[in-house]
């Protein structure tokens, strides 16, 4: 597995199949444990996942850490975080479609190396890549779907929406989060139980 996950990233570092292979500074390739449990897919790269090589790095990847850490995930113990395209769309704009396809194969192969029990996509990015829906994330969030591999998939909101959000009130973005974090939690730690 780790052996096919290096050779991936091996091809996505020298991949042009979109043009954002030109702009590109570093593929951001993935962060975290590749034999967890869960994996979780954003959006793309921004400017300091570009700088650095690692999703979710910024502010936003700041919050999401906290997320985690509310529930005792840990990126570098227990969870898998890649995103939909691995090179960072200019001015942190939503990838295209034609830029997702292109760097579909790659994240399709990931996920059959990884075949992780639980799959969150996190942002509508993320959402729409995995889900033909005209629902968007605020109806879908914290509801369990079908995913690839037999995995259990959950939407959640994207830590960036959460930052132009910051209420913690009952129904609020930030409260919903942790409600879906909660229940994901419980979900992993049956998961955890009933693993040989
Ligand atoms: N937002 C994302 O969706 N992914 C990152 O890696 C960083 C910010």
């Amino acid at each position: 597995m780790f052996e096919e996950l290096e050779k991936i990233k091996l091809e996505c570092q020298s991949c042009n199949r979109c043009p954002l292979g030109k702009t590109r500074t570093n593929v951001v390739f993935s962060a975290g444990v590749p034999n967890s449990d869960i994996v979780l897919i954003g959006e793309a790269p921004g400017y300091n996942e570009d700088m650095t090589g690692e999703p979710f790095v910024g502010r936003a990847g700041q919050l999401l850490d906290k997320i985690l850490a509310s529930v005792g995930f840990d990126r570098h113990q227990n969870i898998y975080i890649c995103n939909t395209i691995k090179c960072r769309p200019p001015e942190n704009r939503d990838p295209l479609p034609e830029e997702k396809m292109a760097c579909r194969n790659y994240l399709d192969r990931q996920l059959a190396c990884l075949r992780p029990k639980i799959i969150l996509l996190c942002g509508k990015v993320a959402l729409t890549s995995f889900m033909e829906t005209k629902e968007g994330i605020s109806k879908l969030r914290g509801r369990w779907f079908n995913g690839p591999f037999g995995a259990k998939m959950m939407p959640i909101f994207h830590p960036s929406y959460l930052l132009r959000n910051p209420s913690h009130k009952e129904g609020s973005p930030k409260w919903l989060m942790w409600q879906d974090m909660k229940e994901i939690k419980r979900v992993y730690d049956s998961i955890k139980s009933d693993s040989p």
